[in-house]
């Protein structure tokens, strides 16, 4: 255990501005950049990370109560520089909850990034794809979620300066930011689907029975990240967009199983696309 870091123990609301504050000390002794945006990346999903103008990585193990990244995929590392010359932060591998980390704990980076200044944050992530229209390789906008993780971020203790005990989620996912996610894939050539993303706690992935379920409840692309992520940081004022990654049909929707392995060809196959959605996103902001 690093820096007094202790897995799953819960963190309230109310607790995370003391955690914060350790944490931008920190990283303020290492770089003064002032991110004006935020960037989650999902599993293979290096493309954007490796677009960034590096000025500072700082390994998730040296700051004050994080641990390294263990999931396979997920560097561990926080990236600060100028991405299409903005200036940004890159959380290069996410905390999971199937790692065992509390839900306050995985929202604590966007957290993080609202603190030191982002006003938007886009998450990304693998998903498996539940509409049966979705190939391996397409992108989805994310128009709203679906926190079927039984776990929430805002659990406790509220702390009122950073954001309401019974915050509204009509527009977590931020119509505007949809749609200039969809002008800059366009400007790049590249289709862009929208849907539901509903967030599953993992480690298995589902059964055929449950993607069925999902579908029925109007899913579109079923993953084990993202909707935490996007509460806390909607809660703390922070603007939010995001896009899956579809590397696979769902459970039981091709006859094929699923292996973590090919989940990240997939990712890695169709990043670079991705990428350039973000880039050019960015750009444009
Ligand atoms: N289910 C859940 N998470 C995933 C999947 C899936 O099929 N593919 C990539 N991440």
């Amino acid at each position: 255990m690093s820096g007094g870091f202790a897995l799953g123990r819960e963190i309230s609301p109310a607790e995370q501005p003391a955690c914060l504050d350790a944490l931008e000390r920190a990283i303020r002794a290492r770089t003064d950049l002032r991110p004006r945006v935020g960037l989650v990346l999902g599993s293979g999903l290096g493309g954007p990370a490796d677009a960034l103008d590096l000025e500072v990585a700082i390994p998730f193990g040296e700051l004050p109560g994080w641990p390294p990244a263990t999931a396979p995929g997920h560097a561990g590392r926080l990236l600060f520089g100028r991405l299409s010359g903005v200036p940004a932060v890159v959380q290069q591998g996410r905390f999971h909850l199937y790692e065992g980390h509390a839900a306050g704990f995985v929202a604590q980076p966007v957290l993080l990034m609202g603190r030191l200044g982002a006003e938007i944050i886009v998450l990304t992530n693998a998903a498996g794809g539940v509409n049966p229209n979705y190939r391996a390789g397409a992108l989805m906008v994310i128009a709203d979620h679906l926190n079927l993780a039984g776990r929430h971020p805002l659990i406790g203790p509220n702390a009122p300066d950073l954001g309401p005990r019974f915050p509204d989620m009509t527009g977590v996912w931020d119509a505007e930011l949809r749609r200039r996610l969809h002008e800059a894939a366009a400007v790049e050539g590249i289709h862009l689907e929208e849907g539901v993303y509903a967030c599953l706690t993992g480690p298995s992935y589902e059964t055929p029975a449950e993607v069925r379920m999902l579908r029925g409840l109007g899913v579109d692309a079923v993953g084990m990240s993202t909707a935490l992520e996007a509460i806390a940081a909607h809660w703390a004022g922070t603007r939010v967009c995001g896009v899956s990654l579809v590397t696979n049909p769902a459970a039981g929707l091709s006859g094929a199983q699923l292996s973590h392995a090919e989940v990240l060809v997939a990712a890695e196959a169709a990043g670079p696309q991705l990428a350039r959605v973000i880039a050019r996103f960015v750009a444009d902001l």
